[in-house]
């Protein structure tokens, strides 16, 4: 029998329990940082080595965290279900879990790009300085989606998510477009489970037929979620 699809959309608070801070958990501060100073063209514009050293500082504090129960129990559901994870997290914690398809929707930590051709991309494991060029030999910057910038994996994450069976959601407040809306793409009418412990109501899933809201921490509500899941698989 085909397996079902399972199609995964998570945020930062999937990985709040591994020690990374959520984005509007904190006055709208990511650590201690105005999002636009950081995450915006502008910012970059305006003072390029504060973002660098920013973004240096996460890529050092990724390298001290690790995946939790949350992210570990989804890789179980890829035993009966044919799983995708889209995820709006730049860490790289679903993929040291052993997650085997992972779409990263606003870019990834690890990975530096051109600032002349965003095609260029590279594997990055330690900070970017300013004599870091690409090979058109213009200054290498974090390959991250910033506010106002295309999300260039959108297409493939809607495409995935309209032939899902079934629609997971974790740890994210869906304050941002286009990721909030993902669930629209959803055939209507399939399950839909949102994990989170202050859940927060849009107009997509205010429409959803068929969803489950279960208030809880990752590491409690997703092993929670995965076991009724593979029960009904069996
Ligand atoms: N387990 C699950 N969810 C949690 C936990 C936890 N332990 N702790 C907090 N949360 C939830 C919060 O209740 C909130 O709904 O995680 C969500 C975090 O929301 P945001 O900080 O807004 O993060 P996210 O939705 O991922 O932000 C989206 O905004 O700044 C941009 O590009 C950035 O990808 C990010 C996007």
């Amino acid at each position: 029998m085909k397996k079902k699809n399972i199609v995964i959309l998570t945020g930062a608070g999937i990985s709040a329990e591994s020690g990374i801070k959520t984005f509007r958990d904190s006055n709208g501060l990511w650590e201690g940082h105005d999002v636009m100073e950081v995450a915006s063209p502008q910012g970059w514009r305006n003072n390029r080595s504060l973002v660098q050293d920013f973004y240096n500082q996460r890529r050092k504090q990724l390298k001290e965290v690790s995946p939790n129960q949350g992210h570990l129990s989804l890789v179980e559901l890829e035993k009966a279900f044919n799983v995708c994870i889209i995820t709006q997290n730049v860490d790289d914690l679903h993929e040291r879990a052993g997650s085997s398809r992972v779409v990263h929707l606003h870019g990834e930590l690890l990975k530096a790009r051109s600032t002349v051709d965003p095609s260029l991309v590279y594997e990055w494991n330690d900070d970017i300085s300013e004599n870091d060029k690409c090979e058109k030999g213009s200054q290498l910057r974090p390959h991250i989606v910033w506010f106002g910038e295309a999300v260039p994996m959108l297409e493939q994450a809607a495409m995935l998510t309209s032939v899902a069976d079934i629609m997971i959601i974790v740890g994210t407040s869906l304050q941002v477009y286009p990721a909030a809306g993902l669930s629209a793409y959803a055939p209507s009418g399939i399950p839909i489970f949102y994990v989170d412990p202050f859940p927060k109501t849009n107009a997509e899933l205010n429409g959803a037929q068929n969803l489950t809201v279960i208030s809880e921490k990752a590491t409690t509500g997703i092993p929670k979620l995965v076991q009724i899941l593979m029960e009904k698989m069996k």
